[in-house]
């Protein structure tokens, strides 16, 4: 088979790469190790900048994001028994919508599938070659067989633990990393929200969010400890940890119910500098890991695609290669801004272990601050609703 942009990874980053690709007329096949239902089956963080929400309308998912994604004007921080809101819409102009990673995913597959662009599901043993030369090919197994794709280009669209970034030679790329010493506990139920906007939660027993998916559904977590098995959290040992992080209106608030879905991620700070070998290209997640606490995975997954896709655009219309070779830094620059906003969020909200008195201290200074100071209110909804691209 041949192609022009073989695409490695069916979650959102590939899924929005190859629509983007369509509508410029770009020929690409998607390979994904797993099966359509299995990639639909992940639980992942909801909430997108309107940076995000005008690429996925460009990406021809516009209908149901609107009809059915819930747009917030503000956040509220709780700590010290109180809640401080931060207006986005007054600071910035500006708001975020909170429509499923789930549903995204959906509606991106629904989309391909009209356009008649090829993914191929359950493709075993994907491979790269190649890659330095202007024909690089992607060997794979479908269904028992061994095939082919020969392309121009490879994006790597496979997700923090693929194999694209994997054969990116040691001394060609440098990585940059933190591992945060605590967990998020993440629970999805069919109950009301909490509240109508997200709550951030910094307490002496640990952090907690809750957020939602709808008017009937939450999606809560709190701080765990890293050695934590979900065995160890039955529903209702989860539903009263969160009510003693929660102040007593917040707390009296609360609907507690049957999970639907519960798991323990890690938090992590990832960046793989550059984001290109040869004809190679990450994007998403198979280059940069951010904490969720400032909810910026998937908003810099789409600001990378949105990057490769004009580079790509270009190349094909004018065989200039300028703008892929630029698209690492550009990408970068914007990576770098939200790790430092998710580093910076996740540090303000979360008991780390080792912390001090004296680092108790300091942080709680910084909630009063951000309680008192409109600039620095104004910084968070800056980052917090997106940097511009
Ligand atoms: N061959 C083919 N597909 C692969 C391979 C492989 N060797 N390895 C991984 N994949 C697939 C995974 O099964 C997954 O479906 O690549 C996809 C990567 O998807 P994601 O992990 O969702 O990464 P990405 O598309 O970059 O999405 C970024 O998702 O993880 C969240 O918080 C993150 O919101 C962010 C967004
Ligand atoms: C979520 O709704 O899953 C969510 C929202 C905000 C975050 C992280 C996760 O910061």
């Amino acid at each position: 088979m041949r192609t022009q942009v073989a695409i490695i990874g069916a979650g959102p980053s590939g899924l929005l790469l190859g629509q983007l690709l369509q509508k410029n007329g770009i020929d690409n096949v998607i390979l994904e190790q797993r099966s359509g239902e299995y990639v639909l089956s992940r639980v992942r963080a909801g909430l997108i900048e309107e940076g995000t929400v005008g690429l996925l309308e460009r990406a021809g998912v516009r209908a149901r994001l609107h009809r059915e994604g819930l747009v917030h004007e503000g956040i509220e921080i709780s700590f010290g028994g109180r809640r401080q809101r931060i207006d986005f819409r007054r600071l910035t102009g500006k708001a975020v919508t909170v429509y499923g990673q789930t549903e995204i995913t959906r509606d991106l597959m629904e989309a391909r599938s009209t356009t008649g662009a090829p993914t191929l599901y359950e493709a075993a043993a994907v491979s790269l070659h190649d890659i330095t030369s202007e024909r690089p090919r992607v060997r794979y197994r479908k269904d028992g067989v061994e095939a082919e794709i020969q392309c121009d280009f490879i994006a790597g669209c496979d997700g923090f633990h693929g194999i694209s970034r994997q054969i990116i030679p040691e001394a060609a790329i440098r990585t940059y990393e933190r591992v945060y010493p605590f967990g998020w506990l993440g629970v999805l139920s069919d109950t009301p929200p909490v509240s109508q906007e997200l709550i951030y939660v910094n307490h002496e027993r640990g952090f907690a969010l809750c957020s939602m998916r709808s008017q009937t559904r939450s999606r809560l977590y709190i701080q765990c400890g890293l050695d934590d098995n979900i065995e160890d959290w039955p529903d209702e040992r989860f539903w009263e940890e969160l009510k003693l992080r929660l102040d007593s209106v917040a707390a009296a608030a609360i609907v507690t119910g049957p999970s639907m879905e519960k798991s323990i991620a890690p938090l992590r700070s990832f960046v793989a500098d550059p984001m290109r070998f040869g004809r190679l290209f990450l994007a998403g997640d198979a280059a940069h890991i951010v904490p969720p606490t400032g909810a910026k995975g998937l908003n810099l997954a789409a600001s990378d695609v949105y990057y490769l896709s004009q580079a790509l655009a270009e190349f094909y219309e004018t065989k200039s290669t300028r703008s892929l070779d630029t698209y690492s830094a550009r990408a970068l620059a914007r990576v770098w801004q939200a790790e430092r906003f998710s580093w910076w969020m996740t540090r303000l909200l979360h008991c780390f272990p080792q912390d001090t008195g004296f680092d108790r201290k300091v942080q709680r200074a910084e909630l009063e601050y951000l309680a008192r100071s409109v600039p620095a209110q104004t910084a968070l909804a800056e980052n917090y609703v997106g940097l511009p691209y």
